[in-house]
């Protein structure tokens, strides 16, 4: 996580919010944001080399480097390549990966595949943000949910256990104009005009991504327990997109799972692609999941795309 702390009483001189309607309807109390000149490659490539430490391996070692994000440092080259640079993973070749907040199981999943297909042995998978770029900080609607930050994963062949097992994934570009930054790219390219129109900065319709995202997500953990051949009885620890604690509280209600559903929403706000990745390796370093327990991870997020996985603590 990036150094600076954006709490919601700072947001209170920033737009007309309080932190009492901010934590009620969010769950969230601060979030992280980057300095001035931290790129999103800066966070990865942070984020990267804790997780090459854990893993006991050489950045030479990695064959693939992948990051997820929705905030690249440029439209290219990939921000990958700039994490490559960073870590020195002279041997590896580096792509970004684009669904929004659903990059990094996305991205995992697709490590998964190559690694099955024998193309690659270690993989580095990463989810990382600069939010705070991207959204219209007089926008009280949206400015408040997203902060900073990344999180990283090596997967390799082989070891214990099942590992990463298969994913369940979708997506709907019917509903794309729901959670978008619709300006600035081909479509409706830089002009003065797009930005005095802030045409540059994320827009959401919350109240229908909500919805969708209670709806999606447990769908993709039934669906993904199923093909997987576990139920949730056997999970020890959920970990959902970190987006509003109200759309978590309702998915571990329908899935009766309240007691095995991991939060940090509180600390950090959303971050996107990087949000499943910082929750998944603070929910290992508080022991709430170790060698050999089964977690199942989910996610939501433009596009719209969706998707949950289970897989096996393996270290
Ligand atoms: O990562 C991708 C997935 N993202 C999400 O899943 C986000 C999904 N959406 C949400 O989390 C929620 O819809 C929000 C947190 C964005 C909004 O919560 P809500 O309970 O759906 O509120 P609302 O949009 O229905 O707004 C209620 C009221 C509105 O006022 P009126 O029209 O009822 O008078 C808003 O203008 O709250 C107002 N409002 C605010 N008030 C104080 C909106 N933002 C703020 C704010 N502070 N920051």
């Amino acid at each position: 996580m990036p150094e600076k702390v954006l709490t919601n009483k700072d947001l209170e001189s920033i737009v007309d919010t309080t932190d009492e309607w901010i934590y009620s309807r969010t769950g969230m109390r601060e979030r992280h944001i980057a300095a001035d000149g931290q790129a999103t490659s800066d966070l990865g490539a942070e984020a990267a080399k804790r997780a090459i430490e854990d893993a006991g391996i050489s950045a030479e070692e990695l064959d693939l480097v992948v990051v997820a994000t929705l905030s690249p440092d440029m439209f290219f080259p990939s921000t990958a390549c700039f994490v490559q640079e960073k870590i020195g993973a002279k041997n590896a070749f580096c792509f970004d990966l684009g669904a929004a907040c659903s990059g990094f199981l996305y991205a995992m999943d697709n490590a998964r595949a190559q690694i099955a297909s024998g193309a690659v042995r270690n993989a580095l998978v990463i989810g990382a943000e600069k939010m705070s770029t991207f959204l219209d900080w007089e926008d009280r609607s949206t400015c408040i949910l997203f902060g900073d930050g990344a999180g990283a994963a090596v997967l390799q062949a082989g070891g214990e256990g099942r590992g990463v097992m298969d994913s369940v994934m979708g997506s709907d570009g019917s509903l794309a104009g729901l959670l978008s930054t619709p300006g600035g790219g081909s479509r409706n390219p830089i002009s003065h005009e797009m930005i005095d129109q802030k045409q540059h900065y994320l827009q959401m319709q919350g109240r229908e991504v909500f919805k969708h995202a209670v709806t999606r997500m447990t769908e993709a953990v039934v669906q993904a327990l199923d093909k997987n051949g576990v139920s949730a009885a056997d999970i020890k620890c959920f970990i959902p997109h970190q987006a509003n604690v109200r759309i978590i509280d309702a998915i571990s209600k329908r899935l009766k799972v309240a007691d095995r559903m991991y939060t940090n929403v509180e600390k950090y706000a959303n971050t996107s692609s990087a949000a499943l990745a910082i929750a998944l390796d603070e929910a290992v370093k508080d022991g709430s999941i170790t060698k050999g327990d089964l977690v199942v991870l989910t996610v939501f997020g433009g596009g719209f795309t969706w998707g949950a996985n289970v897989l096996e603590w393996g270290k």
